[in-house]
């Protein structure tokens, strides 16, 4: 129930705010930050702020948070943020970029992560 009701918010709040995205409201960007290095994401992937390999696989993350789209198709809000992150193939079955089993929670922290990179 109350996952239905954080869902419709954040889909208000998307529908009514087109330009400025907000992070997930339950989402923790510290967990996040440990949760990208736990996940290796640098491997593919330049981000701001995270310790590793700047990985050329796949775009940088940084300004993630003011692009309007991710991975070209899917509008940018957190709610199609943390559902990309938990399966890369939504939206286009030759992604490479691995289904790491990233769980809600998890997804929502790394989400408030990279909301942070505007
Ligand atoms: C094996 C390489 C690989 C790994 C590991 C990987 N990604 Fe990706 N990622 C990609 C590729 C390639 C794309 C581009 C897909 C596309 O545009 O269709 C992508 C796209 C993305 C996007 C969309 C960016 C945009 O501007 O559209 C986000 C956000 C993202 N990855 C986050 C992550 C996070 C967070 C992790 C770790 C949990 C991760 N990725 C792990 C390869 C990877």
């Amino acid at each position: 129930m109350n996952r239905i009701l954080i869902v419709t918010l954040l889909l208000l709040g998307a529908a009514c705010n087109r330009q400025e995205t907000k992070p997930p409201a339950s989402g923790d960007p510290g967990k996040g930050k440990q949760l990208i290095t736990q996940y290796g994401c640098t491997a593919c992937h330049s981000i701001p702020g995270i310790d590793g390999p700047r990985g050329e696989v796949g775009p940088s993350l940084d300004h993630v948070a003011v692009r309007p789209m991710i991975a070209g198709v899917l509008p940018n809000n957190p709610q199609n943020l943390t559902q990309y992150l938990q399966n890369p193939q939504m939206v286009n079955t030759l992604n490479i970029m691995p289904n790491l089993g990233i769980k809600p929670d998890e997804a929502r922290d790394i989400a408030a992560y990279l909301y942070t990179l505007k």
